[in-house]
């Protein structure tokens, strides 16, 4: 399809192919973020969303096309796309279960030295999340589904970043859990200034929070718009908002 495609991008991806062997899993997608945005990428299981963050983190390889994070060419290093600012929060937390919280808070800041700038992070994480504080000594696999989730979150900022791929953070939450989730990735954006990128099978949320979205249907981009936009486009309430949608609509 013709894409529109915003300027000023601060991560764009152009014509990005990714295969895993024989199986082409991306087919010629391209993206914007810019800066300061919250931007979508809602499609069903199996459409390619997870293997599209883990190609911009450096994990995954792709065929062809290209990555660029502010108008260079995104190392195709992990760490390196992790010392440029680019934090991954993959889909199903990953958490190092026998660790405490605190441990776990502190394997995100691996690439910080200055430990009062360390201890400065960790209290802007329990700013956000303030039953991390209260369960800064229970071990991570003993935590809620959502408290596990904000761990992940809050271990990513431990390092700082300027931008967050969230894979999915609404996965197996209850729907109260996940209303709460979404304020704060709507706080982290309005007052931590980050920007992100929000992959999501909940995509009335994803597009209610979300400035711009990309609809990915078997590793193509078939729609983008404004979140409004989609989340009253007629193809977007059909096969991916379903009968309990947005209330009221
Ligand atoms: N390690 C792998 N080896 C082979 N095929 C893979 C691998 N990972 C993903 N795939 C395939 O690539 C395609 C895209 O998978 P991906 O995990 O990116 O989808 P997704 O949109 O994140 O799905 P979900 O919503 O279920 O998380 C799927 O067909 C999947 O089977
Ligand atoms: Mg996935």
């Amino acid at each position: 399809m013709q894409q529109h495609l915003p300027e000023e991008s601060l991560l764009e991806i152009n014509h990005l192919m990714v295969h895993y062997g024989g199986i082409r899993a991306l087919n010629d997608v391209s993206l914007r973020v810019r800066l300061g945005e919250i931007v979508a990428v809602i499609g069903a299981n199996g459409a390619g969303k997870s293997t599209l963050l883990r190609t911009i983190a450096a994990i995954k390889s792709p065929s062809s096309g290209s990555i660029k994070f502010e108008g260079e060419p995104l190392p195709r290093f992990a760490d390196r796309v992790v010392s440029k600012g680019i934090m991954l929060v993959p889909e199903g937390r990953r958490i190092f279960a026998p660790l405490t919280v605190k441990e776990n808070l502190l394997l995100g800041a691996y690439t910080r030295k200055s430990t009062r700038e360390i201890a400065e992070s960790m209290e802007t994480v329990f700013g956000l999340f303030p039953v991390l504080k209260e369960r800064i000594h229970q071990r991570g696999g003993t935590l809620s589904g959502g408290e596990q989730q904000m761990l992940a979150i809050g271990r990513a900022l431990m390092s700082r970043p300027r931008v967050l791929l969230l894979d999915e953070p609404s996965l197996g939450l209850a729907p109260i859990v996940v209303d709460a989730l979404f304020q704060k990735i709507i706080q982290m954006n309005r007052e931590m200034k980050l920007t992100i990128l929000l992959v999501e099978q909940n995509a009335s949320l994803a597009l209610e929070i979300s400035h711009r979205a990309y609809v990915l249907e078997t590793g193509e981009v078939k729609l983008e718009g404004t979140g409004v936009e989609l989340l009253h486009d007629p193809r977007v309430k059909d096969s991916y908002l379903g009968v309990s949608g947005i209330a009221g609509d």
